[in-house]
């Protein structure tokens, strides 16, 4: 199934406030452990791809990189550009980038790329610089994650879509992210567990911060908004704990990797 990116925005971006404030924090712990990966320091060029609300943006621009982002979801880039007013933040298509080659030191994509969008990749081998670093995540092995349960209500999409999520997280499986990275050319490739874990105050507020999501958007079509958000706070319920927030750890693979630096011709 190919997703027109101009249509991306009708399911990530319909409730872009609510992304930015209630689900996308909880990917914090995943930014801070690839920044550190990847060594994001001063005066890094780095362009994170599908940035979505841009807080991956904001926390590189805190150590010191001159950012940049993309994203489909105009709404969504609107957040990202007020929270990163320095950055060069563009709605388009992450198989198109509008960039120089060699513009980049450093890419990232948490979650935004997939088993279905590998051309992606090449992109940002693209845009690096000789030498230029990466790091992707990609959801790893879901049902045997703790958290499982906060990704369940997303199996209320139809069974096409559900099709497509599956061919989406293939990459996290061990040896598909490797094999993708070698035929685009990086090297130097490296996975790693990442980690991750939503956090939320009941189950109304997960309920809500679910809501707010692409695939989440791919289940109300199919079912409608009040059965997504019954089935998610039924879901959520049982795990209430006295004085403690909802918590969801998720498997999360992490893929670094470099663009080789061109070989040096033997002297003469
Ligand atoms: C799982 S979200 C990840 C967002 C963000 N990286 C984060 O950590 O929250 C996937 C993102 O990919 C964006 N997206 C989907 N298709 C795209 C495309 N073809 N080009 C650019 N962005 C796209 C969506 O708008 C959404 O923001």
């Amino acid at each position: 199934m190919t997703i027109d990116w101009q249509v991306v925005d009708e399911g990530w971006g319909r409730r872009a406030v609510d992304f930015a404030t209630l689900s996308e924090p909880g990917n914090s712990r995943e930014y801070v452990a690839v920044h550190h990966r990847l060594g994001v320091s001063e005066g890094d060029r780095l362009i994170d791809v599908a940035c979505g609300a841009g807080l991956a943006v904001e926390l590189a621009g805190v150590r010191g990189a001159e950012c940049s982002g993309i994203d489909a979801s105009h709404r969504l880039v609107a957040v990202a550009r007020d929270r990163n007013p320095d950055a060069d933040i563009r709605v388009g298509d992450m198989h198109a980038l509008p960039w120089d080659d060699a513009s980049f030191d450093v890419a990232t994509s948490f979650r935004g790329i997939w088993g279905t969008t590998p051309a992606a990749l090449g992109e940002i081998h693209r845009v690096l610089v000789p030498g230029g670093r990466v790091g992707l995540t990609v959801w790893g092995h879901i049902k045997k994650s703790p958290g499982a349960w906060a990704l369940a209500p997303f199996k209320l999409a139809d069974s096409a879509r559900l099709e497509n999520q599956a061919a989406m997280v293939s990459l996290g499986r061990p040896g598909v992210g490797e094999d993708l990275l070698t035929q685009c050319g990086f090297v130097d490739i490296e996975r790693v567990d990442v980690p991750f874990v939503w956090e939320f105050a009941d189950p109304e507020a997960f309920a809500r911060a679910l809501a707010a999501t692409g695939p989440a958007y791919e289940a109300i079509q199919h079912v409608g908004e009040a059965a997504f958000v019954e089935t998610a706070i039924q879901q959520a319920r049982g795990l209430v704990r006295d004085g403690l927030p909802l918590r969801a750890p998720i498997a999360v693979v992490g893929y670094l990797a470099r663009k080789p630096q061109p070989r040096r011709k033997a002297s003469q």
